[in-house]
C-alpha cells in the first residue's frame, strides 16, 4: 500500500476542481505539496486552504503546455523539496465542437494542455520519481479516453493519447523493475468548473451544454480525489472514478466497437433535446421581450 504521509506530491491544475480536492485530501494525509496552475487566483486559494490544514505547501504559476516553464518548474520543486514521490498530471481543458467547427489552432490548444502537459510532467519528473525509490505517476485521462461521443474529437484525441502513453509506461516500469507505479485515471462526470470554462463552438448553446453537464456530473471532486488516492494506495493501473465511468467502461468491454451504434442513437436524441431547449429558451426570451415592450 502506498502511503502519503511526509511524501512530496506535485499537482498540476491545482487551482480548481479535482486538482484542488486532491491537494486538500493529500494535505489532510500529511503530504508535502508542490502545486501549480495558470490561474493564479485559484491557485492562491488552494495554497491558502492547504496552509489552513497545516500542510508544507508551495504554489507556482505554471502553464503545463510550456516546455521551458515545466523544465523550470521541475528544478524549482526539487530545489524546494529535495525529492518527488508523486506526480499528478491533472491540468486540463475542454472544448465542445464538431471537427468541422474547430480550427487546427483549437486542436493545438487542447492537445498542448491535455497531452503535451501530461508528457512534460511525466518525462521531466520521471528521473526524480525513480530516484525517490518509490514513485507514483498519476495521469488524468477521462472516461472519454475509453469511448467517444460527438463534439469531443479534440478532447478524445488528447485523452486516448494520455491513456496509450500512460499504459505503455506502466508496463515498461513493471517489466524493467523500475520503482515507479504508473496510474491512468478515467473520471466520469465530476462536478467541477470544466464545463463552464469550456470553449464552445460559435452558434452552439453554451447554457444548454453547461446545464446538461451539471445533470450528468454526479460525483463530487472530493469523492473523486478519495477514489483516485485509494486507487494509488492499492496500486491500480487503471482507476475508474464514478458509477458512470464504471458503467461506460463495462459497456465498451461488453459491446466492443459496437458501442458506437448506441452512442449514435443517444447522440441524436441529445441533440434533439438541446435544440428543443434552445428553441424554448428563445421563445421565452421573445415572450419576455413582448411583455416589456408592452
Ligand atoms: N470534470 C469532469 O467531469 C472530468 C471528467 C473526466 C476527466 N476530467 C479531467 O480532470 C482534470 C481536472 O479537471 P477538472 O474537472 O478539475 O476541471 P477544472 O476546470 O475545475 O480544473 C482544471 C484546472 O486546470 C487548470 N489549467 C488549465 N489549463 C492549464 C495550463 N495550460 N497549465 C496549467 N493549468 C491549467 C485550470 O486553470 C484549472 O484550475 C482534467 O484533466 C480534465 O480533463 C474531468
Amino acid at each position: 500500500m502506498a502511503r502519503f504521509d511526509g511524501r512530496v506530491a506535485v499537482i498540476t491544475g491545482a487551482g480548481s476542481g479535482i486538482g484542488r480536492a486532491l491537494a486538500y485530501d493529500l494535505a489532510r494525509r500529511g503530504a508535502r505539496l508542490a502545486l501549480s496552475d495558470v490561474d493564479e487566483v485559484g491557485l492562491a486559494a488552494t495554497v491558502a486552504g492547504c496552509h489552513d490544514l497545516d500542510a508544507d505547501v508551495e504554489g507556482w504559476r505554471v502553464d503545463v503546455a510550456d516546455r521551458g516553464a515545466m523544465r523550470r518548474h521541475v528544478t524549482d520543486v526539487v530545489d524546494r523539496f529535495g525529492v518527488v514521490h508523486l506526480v499528478f498530471n491533472n491540468a486540463g481543458i475542454s472544448i465542445v465542437a464538431d471537427a468541422t467547427e474547430q480550427t487546427l489552432e483549437d486542436l493545438d490548444r487542447v492537445l498542448g494542455v491535455n497531452l503535451q502537459g501530461v508528457l512534460h510532467g511525466s518525462q521531466l519528473f520521471l528521473p526524480h520519481l525513480i530516484a525517490s525509490g518509490d514513485g507514483h505517476l498519476v495521469n488524468i485521462s477521462s472516461v472519454f479516453g475509453l469511448l467517444t461521443i460527438p463534439t469531443q474529437s479534440a478532447y478524445h484525441a488528447s485523452k486516448f493519447a494520455v491513456r496509450g502513453y500512460t499504459e505503455a509506461l506502466a508496463v515498461e516500469m513493471a517489466v524493467n523493475g523500475t520503482p515507479v507505479q504508473v496510474h491512468c485515471v478515467h473520471p466520469g462526470g465530476i462536478a467541477t468548473a470544466i464545463a463552464a470554462n469550456a470553449t464552445v463552438a460559435a452558434g452552439r448553446d453554451r447554457d444548454g451544454f453547461v446545464d446538461l453537464f451539471a445533470k450528468v456530473a454526479r460525483t463530487s471532486p472530493e469523492d473523486a480525489a478519495a477514489i483516485i488516492l485509494r486507487g494509488v494506495e492499492r496500486g491500480r493501473t487503471r482507476i475508474l472514478v464514478g458509477a458512470d465511468a464504471w458503467f461506460l467502461h463495462l459497456l465498451t468491454q461488453l459491446l466492443g466497437s459496437r458501442y458506437q451504434r448506441l452512442v449514435r442513437w443517444l447522440g441524436v436524441r441529445t441533440l434533439r433535446q438541446l435544440d428543443r431547449k434552445a428553441e424554448e429558451a428563445a421563445a421565452a426570451r421573445g415572450a419576455t421581450g413582448e411583455v416589456r415592450a408592452g
